[in-house]
């Protein structure tokens, strides 16, 4: 039996009440903040909180501490970097560890074009970076994303995004030339309605209806596209989805880019989700997962693609020392240890989703490839009417018993706990998922 999850005190205790007052006061009203945990440190999949108790992570510091927390591997060599040097700035001198961590990221992204790396400091800046290369390698101005898609809260990642509207409300203008399309979102899909199979119309409409009536596809650079949808719900889209698209995009020269942020680094059980459908993509991004918590991203393109003169783009911080450190560390451990993890926990998570998906009528569907799963919970099964407050009052009566989850999307519950959770961990996080849909009932 572990020690975790253990309540010793309702939260937020006495000393998390302090610090919330204390953040609250001083912090940004724009954090949307989600329940009042305050951690004080980790182990693994367990997050104790400053008054003692100890949570069952399922949320993995939204789908971040891919090692876990503390994980020795990655601390060690993060302690033996910051001993060495804690910068230098790696877009304008060199060190091993951005040599070893470029060399590795191209080496891993799927395909078999030869592949360069730019290293930065988040997910939104990967994807900034990234805007700029399509346009700068194609000459075009045009960009596709779609409707649900997270890409950042950048001008440029922001203006991709079409998650949540409070994200964009007041921003306006964005960037011009930025077109959104409907996603693969087969269960809530208007093309496929009583389809018995997707028929793809959600990728063909691309050509039939944008590039038809509205946009010349020679001016489109790129489609961004997540493997799976993250902020949008966890949403997988069909199978041969990134298929067709990779395949407009060849018959148009238009680049194909993967948002890998969330749903790569091992997450679904490969090391990009892209790679369940064997596509090449001309450039995959990653982030989140990379550095097991430090900040760092990368953008991984053909070098076919990556040819911007030097002095084009960099970044002060972007390939820090430290952080370069963390993600290779990281990658020896998803690699070594926690790949084949993933699959076999995935299967019982996905498993386990899906009987209490028999038990429960609110929930609608249950999707996810590794453990990154999406619960989508409806109001009526027939209609498929979302039910928002089921998932919200679920993720706040789950941290009450020491569970942390989140929501994505308009009424989807994600899994996506820390990548070395075991069966014990799968099986805690179910059975407390059933006590409150149970007691929400
Ligand atoms: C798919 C995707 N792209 C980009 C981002 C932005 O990453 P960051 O918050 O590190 O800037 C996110 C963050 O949730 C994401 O999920």
């Amino acid at each position: 039996m572990k020690d975790y999850p253990r309540i010793v005190v309702a939260p937020p205790g006495p000393k998390a009440r302090e610090i919330v007052a204390r953040q609250d006061r001083w912090a940004s009203t724009s954090y949307p903040k989600e329940y009042p945990l305050v951690i004080a440190r980790g182990e693994r999949a367990m997050v104790e909180d400053v008054d003692g108790n100890r949570y069952l992570d399922f949320m993995a510091g939204i789908a971040v501490a891919a090692t876990g927390y503390g994980h020795p591997t990655v601390v060690r060599a993060i302690q033996e970097a910051a001993g060495r040097f804690l910068h230098i700035c790696g877009s304008d001198f060199y060190f091993e560890g951005f040599a070893a961590l470029c060399e590795r990221l191209a080496k891993l992204a799927p395909g078999p074009s030869q592949k360069r790396v730019f290293l930065a400091n988040s997910g939104t800046e990967a994807v900034e970076g990234a805007i700029k290369l399509a346009r700068h390698a194609t000459g075009r101005p045009g960009l596709i994303a779609f409707l649900g898609a997270f890409h950042g809260r950048t001008y440029g990642g922001l203006s991709l995004t079409a998650s949540k509207v409070v994200q964009r409300a007041g921003f306006a203008p964005f960037l011009p030339e930025v077109h959104h399309v409907p996603y693969g979102y087969r269960y809530r899909c208007d093309y496929c309605r009583g389809e018995p199979v997707c028929t793809m119309r959600c990728v063909t409409v691309i050509e039939d209806e944008l590039f038809a009536k509205q946009v010349d596809p020679q001016s489109v650079a790129a489609i961004f596209v997540e493997p799976i949808q993250g902020e949008g719900g966890y949403v997988v889209p069909p199978p041969g989805y990134l298929k067709a698209l990779r395949e407009l995009c060849d018959r148009h020269g238009i680049l194909l880019v993967c948002d890998e942020v969330q749903s790569g680094i091992g997450r679904t059980g490969r090391m990009f989700a892209c790679e369940y459908e064997g596509i090449e993509p001309d450039v995959v991004l990653v982030a989140k997962g990379l550095g097991s918590g430090m900040p760092i991203g990368a953008i991984i393109a053909k070098q076919s693609i990556m040819k911007w003169r030097p002095g084009a783009h960099g970044s002060t911080f972007g390939g820090n020392p430290v952080c370069c450190a963390a993600a290779l560390a990281t990658l020896d451990v998803v690699e070594r240890e926690l790949l084949p993890n993933v699959a076999k926990l995935g299967e019982r998570l996905l498993s386990g989703t899906r009987r209490l998906q028999e038990k429960y009528a609110a929930i609608g569907d249950v999707r996810g490839r590794g453990l990154m799963i999406g619960v989508e919970f409806v109001k009526d099964r027939a209609t498929r009417e979302p039910a928002p407050e089921i998932p919200h009052k679920l993720v706040e009566r789950a941290f009450r018993k020491g569970l942390l989850l989140l929501g994505a999307g308009k009424s989807t519950l994600r899994l996506a706990p820390p990548l070395v959770v075991d069966e014990e961990d799968v099986d805690t996080a179910l059975r407390i998922i059933d006590e409150c849909l149970d007691e929400l009932d």
